[in-house]
This record gives structure tokens, C-alpha cells and sequence, in this order.
């Protein structure tokens, strides 16, 4: 076949099935066999390459003997810089254990692909572990929003009350009151928590001496959930901090309005339900009209995008010749069907298995803010079972689920971009170890290492969704705590987004609380499309 430049190139196909079959045959079963495939060329420098993408890969297990494309240009590439230490035995003990973390080029190809498949099989509703719900968002702030309204924010451990007053689509108020949300609340019956919030509501309605006047609202539900039209979401499974199981199977929105008509003293009405990619989005647009893919990259992790209309099979209610929709894709789950199976290491499996709910939230667990810190953890709890790290003596800090926080991997981070050392020092205090200047180092080798395969992982999948797009240029607005936070993430994302979609022209945006302000603009065009369409 011809590449781009018109080249003639020959490759070999091999195509590897695992044949989950009962009979005698063996487990791993290699056959060639003829399919329909689809390729592209990885790179179009001169040590270009094809990889043969095979169509419904993800939906094969990982073979035990795949031929790996040797991607030079791409190993290098994404490679961080080699761990400088004078013991060598060390050194490759450090190296041997980090190894299956640093992700080789043709791994990243392929993630790519079964990222694109993944889209497409779940806006096409088959099985994916990709949800690409619908929001029912067809349209961005168009500069008329007006009047007073609330938004919620649950999420975090804080929920937070917001009051926003827009006059032509400009944020002209914004009040906002944060509500600690204790674990038994988390964790409990649902009920209790939407009655929290309610009182929450309440308190803040009050205080703003707005008790009676109307005042439309849009909920950040930051949790996946089932969307029936703009202001129904149905819980599928909690994430993050959260573990309320009653709420599970439930419309969100009504549970709210319950809870808020159960004290009957406000008069608050809830007009959308969105999550806190969307408000990102939405705000983003404001900022910038270019906005068209938000990421949150935060405790937790999601992005969504703008979609085509008529690519968008799952539709409830009646069409209102809308040209577009916000498509939420729930990447957190990405991989929950075994699909990244091929590059989960024995610390993702470990993290999984101390997390508040396992086998899911698979590409989360890779790349979030709840996450990044307990991978560290983790690796640094069996180097030094290995003695090769801290003399081999652990604390109790150390052993704990959770102490090593994602924000002691920004402030290593920070230490290794400035190329200094003040804070891995503080940090490794604070955690009661005894160390040396090689022990330094490593933990240095080991936040850059699991800091830079998260990079990789979001631009992957970000890269893939920009060339989804038909977009001459693109602005993604983005917001979280770990792309706020951790040095380097964002130079990261964007050399890797740009190799990896060359032609595709971006810009990162930080687009800050989306989940607030995004919210309250949600809720103006909730109410700008109910007053259009109640007219039609
Ligand atoms: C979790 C939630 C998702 C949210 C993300 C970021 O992944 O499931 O809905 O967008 O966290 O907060």
C-alpha cells in the first residue's frame, strides 16, 4: 500500500485471536486469519511506521505473543529522563520494578485504538466501557443569559451552594457557601445525604435573604448517571469519596427535589443535571468559542466533547433538529471491560484492590488525583520490602491506605522541575522514614515515572478525541486539581498530544470551577430551551 507521501510500503498483518473456546483447545491459540482491518501511519516522519489497527481489537484479550512494532520515534519520545544512581544494583532493582509503569510506544498506539473503538462502540450503544451518555446540552451560552441563578456542586468531600447573577451571559455575582460532607453522609443512606443537601440549600437560600424568590437550578452531579433528557440522572455507580448504594438505580434530580419539598422552604427548582466536565465545558466556551472537549483532571477523571448530532444513537424524548450535543464519555471507566488489561501492572491491581469499590473505574484509577499518590505508595512499600529503599524500614505512614497523597507527588514534582530538593525531604519526614540522598532520587524516579504514564493516558485519549473532531483548531478547557497543581503535567500533555495528533491544532485552557459556573449557565440555557420549546 501507498503512505501519505506516496511512498510504496509492504507490512505483514498478523492477526491474533484468543479463542475463549470449552473444548480442548489451548487457552492462547494462535491462527492467521483474513478480516477487514483498518490501519494509519503512526508517525509520517522518516522512520515512519504502520500499525495495523484491526477493527473490534479491544474486544480480543491481550495474546501472550504479540509482535510489538518497534516505535523508535515514539519510545524516545515519551521516555522521562534515566534514573542517575551510583549503586547499580539499585538502580536496576528500581528500574526492573518500574519497568512494566514506563509505557512503550506501540502500547500507546494501541491504547490509542482501543480508545477510538471504545468511542465509537458506545455512541453506537454496544457494549463498550465507555458510557458517551447524552447530556441534552445542544447548545453553549449565546451571550443572553440573565437573572439570578443556583447552582450545586457535589463531588468532592465539600459540596458547595452557589449563587450566580448573569446579565448578558457575564457573570455579574457569584456568592458561594462550601458544606462539609462527613463520611457517615458518604457513606450512608441516601436520604440522609440528599437531606444534608437540602439543608444546605436551605441554609444558603437564607442567607442570602432569597427565601422567596423563585430561583432555577442546575446540579453538578459529578458521578456517572443514565441521562433521560436535562434534568434526569440516574445514578450507575458512585465514585470517588462516595458509597451511598440506596442511591444507585435512582434519578438524582428527583431524590433532590424530594429532599428540597420535604422542608418546603425554599423555592428552588431544579431545571438540569449535569456533570462537572459539562459546567467545565460550558464555561470554557465563555472563555473561549473554540472550546469544544473538556477534561477534568482532578480526584477524579472524565472528559467530554461536542458531538455530532446524528452520531448520537441514544435519545430519549422527542429531537428538536439539534445539529449538535455534549457527549460525557465517562473515561474514568475506560478499560472496566479488560480492555487496557495489557498494560495493568501488579500496583494497579493492588491499588484496585484498597479502593473504596474495585474492578472499576479502571483508566481513573491510572490517572486521577485519588489515585496518583497510592500508585506511589504502593511501588514505595515493595521497594522496600526489597531493601532497596529507606534501608529496607518502613513506617506506619507509609503503610497506610491513602497518606501518600497525590499533592506529595506535585511537591516531588516540583522538586525535579526546579532541580532542587526541598520538599521530598519534608515530605519523607512527615511520613517518619529515614533516608539518603539515593533514596531521594528514586522517589523522585518513582513521582516522575507514574506522573508521566498519567500524561501519556490523558493525551492519548485527548489526542484521539481531537482527531474525532472536525475542527481546524480546537481549545479544551480543562480543571482539577491535578493539572492545577502538578508542574509538569500540562507541558507533558501538550508535546504528547501533539505527537500524537500531528495535525490537529489545540490549546489547553484552564477553565476553573466549571462545576459552579458551568452549572448556573447549564441552568440558563435549561430554561432558555424549555421556554423555546414550549412554544413549539
Ligand atoms: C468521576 C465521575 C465523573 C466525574 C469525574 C471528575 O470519574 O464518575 O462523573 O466527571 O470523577 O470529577
Amino acid at each position: 500500500m501507498y503512505d501519505r507521501s506516496g511512498n510504496y510500503r509492504s507490512f505483514d498483518i498478523w492477526v491474533y485471536l484468543q479463542c475463549n473456546v470449552t473444548d480442548n483447545w489451548p487457552d492462547h491459540h494462535t491462527v492467521h486469519v483474513s478480516c477487514k482491518f483498518t490501519t494509519y501511519f503512526g508517525h509520517t516522519g522518516p522512520s515512519s511506521c504502520i500499525y495495523g489497527g484491526i477493527e473490534g481489537w479491544n474486544k480480543m484479550a491481550s495474546p501472550t505473543s504479540r509482535p510489538e512494532p518497534a516505535l523508535s520515534w515514539l519510545d524516545s519520545a515519551i521516555r522521562v529522563k534515566p534514573l542517575q544512581l551510583a549503586d547499580s544494583w539499585k538502580k536496576q532493582q528500581v528500574e526492573d520494578a518500574l519497568k512494566k509503569i514506563h509505557l512503550t510506544g506501540a502500547q500507546v498506539l494501541r491504547i490509542k485504538e482501543v480508545f477510538h473503538s471504545e468511542v465509537e462502540r458506545g455512541i453506537h450503544e454496544q457494549p463498550s466501557s465507555l458510557q458517551m451518555e447524552n447530556t441534552y446540552i445542544p447548545e453553549l451560552p449565546n451571550g443572553t443569559e440573565e437573572g439570578m441563578f443556583l447552582a450545586l456542586d457535589l463531588g468532592g468531600t465539600n459540596f458547595r451552594v452557589i449563587l450566580l447573577e448573569l446579565s448578558n451571559g457575564a457573570l455579574i455575582r457569584e456568592n458561594v457557601k462550601r458544606y462539609h460532607i462527613r463520611e457517615e453522609l458518604r457513606l450512608g443512606c441516601g436520604e440522609r445525604l440528599f437531606d444534608f443537601l437540602a439543608e444546605c440549600v436551605s441554609d444558603f437560600v437564607r442567607s442570602q435573604n432569597l427565601g422567596g424568590t423563585r430561583l432555577p437550578l442546575g446540579f453538578t452531579f459529578s458521578f456517572p448517571m443514565i441521562q433521560k433528557g436535562l434534568d434526569v440522572g440516574i445514578l450507575l455507580t458512585w465514585t470517588k469519596s462516595f458509597n451511598c448504594p440506596s442511591v444507585v438505580g435512582r434519578d438524582a434530580v428527583q431524590m433532590l427535589r424530594e429532599a428540597i419539598n420535604r422542608r418546603g422552604d425554599t423555592h428552588v427548582e431544579v431545571l438540569a443535571v449535569l456533570n462537572d466536565t459539562t459546567g467545565t465545558l460550558i464555561q470554557g466556551a465563555v472563555l473561549d468559542k473554540k472550546t469544544a472537549i473538556a477534561l477534568i483532571l482532578g480526584t477524579g477523571s472524565n472528559a467530554c466533547y461536542i458531538e455530532r448530532a446524528d452520531r448520537v444513537q441514544h435519545w430519549e424524548g422527542q429531537r428538536h433538529g439539534e445539529k449538535e450535543v455534549i457527549i460525557d464519555i465517562e473515561w474514568g471507566a475506560f478499560g472496566d471491560n479488560g480492555v487496557l488489561d495489557f498494560i495493568k501492572t501488579d500496583y494497579d491491581r493492588k491499588v484496585d484492590e484498597n479502593s473504596l469499590i474495585t474492578n472499576s473505574f479502571t483508566f481513573e484509577k491510572y490517572i486521577s488525583g485519588k489515585y496518583l499518590g497510592e500508585i506511589v505508595r504502593v511501588i514505595v512499600v515493595k521497594l522496600v520490602e526489597d531493601c532497596v529503599l529507606f534501608g529496607g524500614t518502613v513506617s506506619d505512614a507509609l503503610l497506610t491506605t491513602g497518606a501518600f497523597t497525590t499533592s506529595f507527588v506535585s511537591l516531588i514534582e516540583q522538586d525535579t522541575v526546579g532541580n532542587n530538593c526541598e520538599n521530598t525531604p519534608e515530605i519523607l519526614d512527615k511520613l517518619g522514614l529515614s533516608y539518603n540522598a539515593d533514596d531521594i532520587a528514586i522517589m523522585k524516579y518513582i513521582c516522575e515515572t507514574v506522573s508521566n504514564r498519567a500524561a501519556l493516558l490523558v493525551s492519548i485519549c485527548t489526542a484521539t478525541l481531537l482527531e474525532r473532531l472536525d475542527r481546524p483548531d480546537t481549545t479544551i478547557a480543562v480543571d482539577g486539581s491535578l493539572y492545577k497543581y502538578h508542574p509538569r503535567l500540562k507541558s507533558w500533555m501538550n508535546k504528547y498530544i501533539h505527537l500524537l495528533a500531528p495535525e490537529k491544532k489545540f490549546k489547553l485552557l484552564l477553565a476553573e470551577d466549571g462545576s459552579g459556573k458551568g452549572a448556573g449557565l447549564v441552568a440558563a440555557i435549561a430554561l432558555r430551551l424549555k421556554q423555546r420549546f414550549s412554544q413549539t
